[in-house]
Order: structure tokens, then sequence, then C-alpha cells
């Protein structure tokens, strides 16, 4: 396994974790049991995330877009959601693991919101690793937001730059993903970290993600770490 100081592990994973409800459907089973699934399969990715000393991890768990499937599905996932939070949210501080949000939080309620952020405040301290969840989370609205905030901030167009534009955003103060997996097949971005994105390199896997194991994060790894990174430069 490589070791946390090493180069080759990227210092940022992100996670599209798609494929619950075709995983669901293949068993005969409704979807909201794949998305149960699927929270088990987020358990055993942040434990192999902090084994492979990556020290932050992105998953894309609701997208602004999911508002628009049917109320019953996003009741369901707001309530595991919930349900996850609550019964995780120990051993993770005890991990030494590290919440962050991104996202309309409040779209899910004051209560949920009020909830995530006092879980954001008890684990701040911690240092081992970052998990940002991207809960009503799109990459247009949040570049749309952060344009808004330094509007308001008093910006003026001739001071603004790819570098302090970046604090306005919700990931400020958060390096840009190495590395992006997607599961179940699909290999589009779906309005995930837009401008964050912009020299990751992308993993894709037919896995589907309730099957996704600590072997799949691993070959995710070792296939990274032979990647040769140019960001537009030529080799020297
Ligand atoms: C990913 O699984 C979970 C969310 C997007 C909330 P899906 O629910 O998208 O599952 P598929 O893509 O329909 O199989
Ligand atoms: C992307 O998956 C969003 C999340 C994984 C939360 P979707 O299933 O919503 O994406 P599309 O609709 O296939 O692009
Ligand atoms: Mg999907």
């Amino acid at each position: 396994m490589a070791d946390a100081a090493s180069h080759s592990v990227p210092l940022h994973v992100a996670i599209i974790m798609d494929g619950n409800g075709r995983w669901a459907a293949a068993r005969g089973l409704p979807r909201v049991a794949g998305h149960r699934e699927g929270a088990k399969a987020v358990r055993r990715v942040i434990e192999a995330a902090v084994n492979h000393g990556v020290r932050y991890l992105t998953l894309f768990a609701f997208s602004s877009e999911n508002w628009q499937r049917p109320a019953g599905e996003v009741q369901d996932l707001t309530f595991l959601l919930k349900h996850y939070l609550r019964s995780e949210l120990d051993e993770l501080h005890a991990e030494g693991v590290r919440l962050k949000v991104i996202g309309e939080r409040e779209r899910f309620g004051a209560a949920l919101a009020q909830e995530l952020e006092e879980a954001e405040r008890k684990t701040a301290n911690n240092k081992r690793m970052t998990l940002v969840l991207a809960l009503s989370y799109g990459g247009r609205a949040e570049i749309v937001t952060a344009a808004r905030r330094a509007i308001e901030a008093g910006i003026k167009p001739e001071d603004l730059t790819e570098q302090n534009f970046a604090h306005f955003l919700f990931t400020a103060g958060i390096p840009d993903p190495d590395l992006v997996i997607r599961t179940s097949g699909e290999q589009r971005v779906s309005n995930f970290l837009l401008w964050q994105l912009a020299y990751a390199e992308i993993w894709f896997t037919k896995v589907l993600w309730p099957d996704f194991c600590a072997g799949d994060f691993a070959n995710a790894l070792e296939d990274y770490a032979g990647r040769e990174r140019r960001f537009g430069a030529r080799p020297v």
C-alpha cells in the first residue's frame, strides 16, 4: 500500500457515487435499498482513504439537479443522510476526520442544515482527513454564488483573479481534487466541481457504487500513480 508521504498518493480524491438505483433494480429491490447499501460503501471508502493517507475526500451525495427526482426518493435520501450523520459522526470524530459540507444545505430544511453545521463545528479541529460532503451541490450554482459574493465584497473587476475568486467558492481553503472517481460506467461530470476539476485526473469504473470496495479504491489510486500530469506544460 502506498504511504501517506508518497507524492503518488493524491492529496484530494473526489467521488461521484453513482449506480445505487441500478444496483437495486438488478436485484428487484426498491431504489432506496440501493441508497442504503451505498451508505455502507461510503463507510468502506472513508476508511480506505484514511488508510491510504488521502488528506481530502469529497463525496458527491446529492446534486442540485437531484431535487427533480420523485418526492419519495428525495425523502428517502434525506432520511438516510440524517441517519448516516447521526450514526457515524462520533466515529468520524474519533478517527480525526474533519467534516465540511458544500452546497445549498438549507434546502434540506433548517433542522438538518443546523445538524450539519454542528457536525462541522464539532470536527473543525480534526487533522487526519477532511471529508467534504457535496449536498444539494451544483458546480454552476457554486460559481454564480461565488460571483455574487465577490461583488458583495466590493472587489473591483480589475482586481479579480483566479486566486481570489477561488476564496469565494464553497471549497475555499481546500486544494483542487487530484483524482476524480465516477462509478457505474457513466462518463460525465454531472455539474460536479466544475471550477475545481480543471486539471483533475479522472478514473471511471463500471462498478456500481454499492459494490465499490477498498480494492476498487486502491485500483484507482494505483492507476493515478502511473499517470503523468502536465498541467499544460511540456515535460522536461
Ligand atoms: C447515485 O445513485 C445516488 C444519487 C445520485 C443520489 P443513483 O440514484 O443515481 O443510481 P442510478 O444512476 O439511477 O443507478
Ligand atoms: C450524479 O449522479 C450526482 C450524484 C452522484 C450525487 P446522477 O445520477 O444524478 O447523474 P446523471 O443524472 O446520471 O448525470
Ligand atoms: Mg445516477
